[in-house]
């Protein structure tokens, strides 16, 4: 049997909020091993990254997910009862229905609506001075997203309700404010999609054909069951929510763009640069620091002992900048992903391993398809200066984004 190796400190969650993104793989490179034990949330737990561990985390015969996700996640960002807790023939159940909606053609036209708003906004730009691209792009995903999955909204309601889907993605990992309004933003965010989801069961709200609002309103478990009010609500919201959390994303690729001048002529170029642009943004930059699972049953791997009931982190950014892996990390090198191959378990921004048989993220086809979107709209249909502010990403907030939210100026239409 191997010594895992044990961070001494008694209680590592506080350092674990403070250094962010590289609490795992700081240790890791320290002990000089991927795998250690902490304490966190006043439980022992194992913290993984790299490639075989991804492999070992994503093997569903040893992990479950029932009970991984600490409660100040599930108050804010994920809720209670969704696809994230579920295990074995109740997730392959649930996950069906949510990959039901993701088909090429869904996908599209969530792009389409997305750039068609993005392209009638840029008149609106030319007109207003500074913009900041974070809010901006915010509201119009959110716009988009509840077209698409057929649920009216407002535009009086449309700044209202990307704050609450912010506030629950801002929510998790914050302590004070920032956490409560996560918790109040989930509050009123399944209140808001439990009266939908009401409303189309009853008639009242026709749901279109193949919307995710009409697969989950209608959705019925292998018991012939609809899914209980609150839970169809906390699953429209892991379609909203996630999808306005691009936004981040999008924010990254304008920074890149910015960061790296010579990749705007050469997205501007074709498809191919565009797809390994994109890879390099969703690798590079950070968004989810971990994903939890707790071991199922007792058992040993690589001779470190996985006691049955212990939660288990993986690094999601650390595997994404892992050196095995990604010959010089902290590189933003797009060129990388010329003629990749998809790895399922060492490329993992959205999660690794299966769709349907495991937990990986539902949303990697909209996620892909508005980030290019987005990018091709900021190298071709646009020209906008950015002025002097403060774009320093700061690794230990999470989420992070630039302070500013990446203001733009002097927006002017070309193409
Ligand atoms: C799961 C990241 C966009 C829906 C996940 C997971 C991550 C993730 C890390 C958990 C993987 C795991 O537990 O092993 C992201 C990021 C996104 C994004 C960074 C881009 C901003 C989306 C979109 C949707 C979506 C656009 C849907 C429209 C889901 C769902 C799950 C999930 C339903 C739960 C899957 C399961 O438990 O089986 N995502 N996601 N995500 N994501 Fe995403």
């Amino acid at each position: 049997m191997v010594t895992t190796p044990v961070d001494r400190s008694p209680e590592g969650s506080l350092a674990f909020l403070r250094e962010g993104y590289r609490y795992i793989g700081s240790r890791c490179d320290r002990y000089g091993s991927d795998i250690f034990q902490t304490r966190l949330l006043l439980e022992p737990t194992i913290c993984l990254r790299g490639r075989p561990a991804a492999v070992l985390f994503y093997d569903s015969e040893r992990f479950q997910r029932d009970g991984a996700m600490p409660k100040r996640g599930q108050r804010t960002l994920t809720g209670r009862g969704g696809v994230q807790g579920l295990d074995g023939s109740a997730h392959t159940d649930r996950k069906a229905m949510f990959l039901s909606i993701m088909t090429p053609s869904a996908v599209r036209q969530l792009g389409q609506l997305f750039a068609d708003d993005w392209a009638a906004r840029i008149p609106v730009w030319e007109r207003s001075g500074p913009v900041v691209l974070y809010d901006e792009v915010g509201r119009m995903l959110t716009r988009a997203v509840c077209a698409w999955a057929g649920i009216p909204l407002a535009s009086s309601q449309v700044a209202r309700r990307t704050d609450q889907l912010h506030a629950m993605i801002d929510g998790p990992a914050a302590l004070g404010p920032r956490h409560w309004r996560g918790l109040l933003g989930r509050r009123r965010g399944e209140r808001w999609a439990g009266d939908v989801v009401e409303r189309a069961r009853v008639g009242t709200l026709p749901a279109p054909e193949g919307s995710a609002l009409r697969a989950i309103a209608e959705h019925r478990d292998a018991q012939g069951r609809l899914l209980p009010r609150r839970v169809a609500a906390v699953e429209l919201l892991n379609v909203l929510r996630p999808t306005v959390a691009v936004d981040r994303y999008v924010v990254f690729a304008a920074l890149a763009l910015h960061d790296h001048p010579a990749w705007r002529e050469r997205v501007r170029a074709g498809d191919e640069a565009t797809e390994c642009f994109v890879q390099e943004v969703r690798r590079y930059y950070p968004f989810f620091p971990v994903a939890a699972a707790r071991v199922r049953r007792s058992f040993d791997w690589q001779g470190h002992h996985f006691p049955r009931g212990r939660r288990v982190l993986l690094d999601l950014y650390g595997t994404n900048h892992h050196p095995d892996l990604w010959p010089e990390p902290e590189r933003f090198r797009p060129e990388r992903f010329a003629g990749w191959r998809d790895d399922p378990y060492g490329f993992v921004p959205q999660g690794g391993g299966e769709h349907l048989g495991g937990h990986r993220c539902a949303g990697e086809w909209i996620t892909i398809e508005l980030m290019k979107r987005a990018v091709t709209l900021l190298t071709t249909a646009m020209r906008y200066k950015v002025p002097p502010q403060n774009l320093a990403l700061n690794l230990g907030r999470m989420p992070t984004l630039p302070p500013s939210g990446f203001v733009i100026d002097d927006v002017r239409r070309t193409g």
